[in-house]
């Protein structure tokens, strides 16, 4: 290869959807592209391919990427909703549909899954990872990777995967979309890295360097992250690509000169491949001539990309995705459409249901549909839909509508989402007073959240607080449906609303799943998986945060706590209620000791003690009161789905590696130290029905770096003992299965 074919190779540029920049078809020929983001299609894929693979010089086939965050046609719910679900089963399949439909048109390779742990609501992209929780974020990332990349990651209906951004793009200061983080090691470590190195133990093909610095280095240029721990102790063996344009942000950043020192950092630093700054493909020619890139540097990040492309399949068929009569076939199809109907639902979380508002019965004749967001097409399928078109989307009025054929359903949209326009609102709560009941829906736009949508305040936008005011006071039988893509501080409204559901960004399926809901053919079952604090200045807001040495007392006044607003969230981690009620008893924990190499066995029986089926998440979490470094109030450990009849009961049993509680000691090394801990289980965060304990015993134990997932299971009880594990259709589901 020449110096030009190899930096070639390294060069990523983005196109515009079905149409590229005319000169990149004669650089194709020249063979100084090996990458495009943003072009799809399979005409348009294959037509470039033939270029690269018939024209060029050595006819090394391209890759397409393409941001496939949540479905690709068939929009699925936003990440964090479908994190919601606490299921990685529906996590997988949703990202197995979104390879089907993607691949058929063209693309090879998708920028997802994004894995930043977020504990600011403030910072807008909170809506595409899994939430505040390094355990779930892990459990997701490695659910989402095996779904993307299907069984064999050269067949021609899988994607390669990209676990982003690495790396504390979330720890973003003041929640500011593309700040600073100025984190310790310990926190990088335990908190915003497991969901990465997870990602890395399900097989990902790649990842991609984040914006952010980390103590003074941009990731891009991050030789520690890049190499040292990514591939020295992880061993990873794949791609790492920039984001769009931070190989030349490094001079904005203050890293570096010009564009070529950028560039000669960020490959030396082991990002190989430029995502559009057009610097390793034009800049770095002459700095390679003059001696000033070893060449042992771009061979390394070619040789990536070329073995990239091999798993892909790329050198057996250029062709296999770009396959026009497949994209016909497999595009937004009746069986997509229901498995993003089946995702959704289980992505609602019922917040409150005071007096059991909900479910509503069928039977309503009037019911006043009211909100700005209510037959919002384009909110529905959120934020990062990229190629859902908002004409497929039903809304949450068309899916009442459906669900209601002979009711009377009449809408008013109140006020806007934002700004002031209270003209539509006398005429909101006229329409409140006279319905049966109402659904009144309210939030975010889905340009409000996603990359570059901080915000300074996370309460409800516009009038809208005002809105549902008036309506609730105008109709005691009003059920609030929120939309948002992060956690919003809304104390009052959760203080009056007589029924409150978190409904994210559900995408094309959006009003159907909300309908299931609301008149019962699903009953809830999704769980937060972030905080929602009671005020923006709460913010950071993370359920497993420290002791401190004066923990927070409300009526303590010298504790750390604020003087002028609560420090509880008004909803915690966890969090989510369903149409019946679940019971906890008979917690046992055994042995009582274990070594460092030991598992304890977690065993407590949960009853569906309502008259309804249900599914219930139960929750596992862990405290390790004494620490050689102080460790958090609460971790999420394990939890398992458990599906129940009326009045059945399960005994369910949560298998918990000592290896589990290691972290980053001051050392610098991870190790699982002797000591108690203590075990809670219950229904969230803070809603904890049981208690116990084991302790560790023998030495502090040096850990590998892993990421190690609890096994669970539920048994009936009196029965066979059958261990119906696995599947969303059987009694009982289990979450994560531990990894071997
Ligand atoms: C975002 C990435 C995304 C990339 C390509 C960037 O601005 O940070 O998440 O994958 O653009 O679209």
């Amino acid at each position: 290869m020449t110096l030009e074919e190899k930096l070639g190779q390294l060069a990523q540029y983005g196109g515009a959807g079905t149409r590229i920049d005319p000169k990149h078809r004669a650089w194709i020929r020249e063979g100084r592209v090996g990458s495009f983001l943003s072009v799809y299609g399979a005409a348009l894929t294959r037509e470039l391919q033939t270029i690269a693979v018939e024209e060029s010089r050595l006819g090394i086939p391209l890759l397409f990427a393409y941001d496939v965050i949540h479905g690709f046609r068939t929009t699925f719910p936003v990440p964090l909703a479908e994190a919601a679900s606490f299921s990685p089963e529906l996590a997988g399949e949703a990202a197995r549909v979104a390879a089907i439909e993607a691949a058929a048109a063209g693309i090879h390779w998708t920028f997802a899954p994004m894995v930043d742990v977020a504990r600011d609501a403030r910072w807008g992209r909170v809506v595409e990872g899994a939430g505040e929780d390094p355990y779930l974020g892990a459990v997701m990332a490695a659910a989402r990777v095996r779904g993307f990349q299907g069984r064999d990651v050269a067949a021609p209906d899988a994607l390669l995967a990209c676990a982003k951004h690495f790396a504390a793009y979330g720890a973003a200061e003041g929640g500011r979309d593309y700040n600073t983080a100025d984190i310790s090691e310990a926190t990088l470590r335990d908190v915003y890295l497991p969901p990465f190195r997870a990602a890395v133990d399900a097989g990902v093909a790649s990842f991609m360097s984040s914006f952010n610095e980390i103590a003074g280095v941009p990731s891009t240029a991050n030789r520690r992250l890049l190499t040292a721990i990514l591939r020295g102790e992880w061993q990873f063996d794949g791609l790492v690509v920039s984001d769009w344009s931070s190989v030349g942000e490094l001079v904005a950043h203050g890293f570096a000169g010009d564009r070529a020192h950028a560039g000669r950092l960020a490959l030396a630093a082991g990002t190989d491949i430029d995502m559009a700054s057009g610097i390793y493909g034009a800049d770095l020619i002459a700095d390679a001539r003059a001696g000033r890139l070893s060449a042992a540097v771009i061979d390394r990040a070619v040789r990536r990309v070329l073995r990239a492309k091999e798993r892909a399949g790329l050198f057996d068929d250029p062709y296999r995705h770009s396959d026009a009569e497949r994209e016909r076939r497999v595009t937004l199809t009746t069986a997509h459409r229901e498995a993003a109907r089946r995702v959704a639902r289980e992505s609602i979380v019922l917040l409150g249901n005071r007096g059991g508002l909900l479910p509503l019965s069928p039977a309503i004749s009037t019911l006043a549909v009211i909100g700005p967001l209510a037959d919002d097409r384009e909110a529905s399928l959120g934020p990062w839909s990229m190629r859902g078109e908002p004409k497929d989307a039903v809304t949450v009025l068309d899916g009442i509508r459906r669900a209601l054929p002979r009711a009377r359903v009449l809408y008013q949209r109140g006020v806007p989402v934002e700004g002031k326009d209270p003209a539509g609102l006398a005429a909101a709560v006229r329409l409140a007073r006279r319905a049966e009941v109402v659904v009144l829906v309210v939030g975010e736009s889905h340009r409000m959240s996603g990359e570059a949508r901080s915000r300074s305040s996370i309460a409800l936008p516009g009038e809208q607080a005002e809105l549902a005011r008036r309506v609730i006071a105008a109709n005691p039988r009003t059920a609030v449906l929120l939309m948002n893509g992060r956690p919003l501080a809304i104390p009052e409204l959760a203080a009056a609303a007589p029924a409150l559901v978190e409904t994210w960004f559900l995408g094309v399926e959006t009003g159907n799943a909300v309908a299931d809901v609301l008149f019962a053919a699903h009953n809830p079952s999704g769980k937060l998986p972030v905080s929602f604090p009671a005020a923006t200045g709460q913010a950071p807001t993370y359920y497993n945060h420290k002791s401190t040495g004066r923990p927070a007392v409300a009526t303590e006044e010298w504790s750390s706590k604020y003087f002028d607003a609560p420090i509880e969230p008004v909803f915690p981690f966890g969090h989510g209620l369903s149409y019946t009620r679940f019971d906890y008893r008979d917690l046992r924990v055994s042995p009582a000791e274990v070594d460092a190499s030991g598992t304890a066995v977690v065993e407590f029986e949960l009853a569906n003690v309502g008259d309804r089926a249900g599914l219930e998440v139960a929750q596992l979490y862990a405290r390790d009161p004494v620490g050689s470094t102080t460790r958090p109030v609460q971790e999420l450990k394990g939890f398992a789905r458990v599906a129940l009849a009326p009045r059945e009961r399960r005994r369910v049993r949560i298998e918990l590696p000592a290896a589990m509680f290691a972290f980053y000691g001051e050392d610098g090394r991870r190790a699982v130290e002797p000591g108690e801990i203590r075990v809670q289980v219950g229904s969230s965060s803070s809603d904890i029905r049981l208690r116990g304990a084991f302790h560790i015993v023998g030495p502090r134990t040096p850990a590998p770096d892993r990421v190690l997932f609890s096994a669970a299971r539920a048994d009936e009880i009196g029965g066979a003992g059958g261990d119906k594990a696995g599947g969303t259709g059987g009694s009982a589901v289990v979450g994560a299965q531990r990894r071997q």
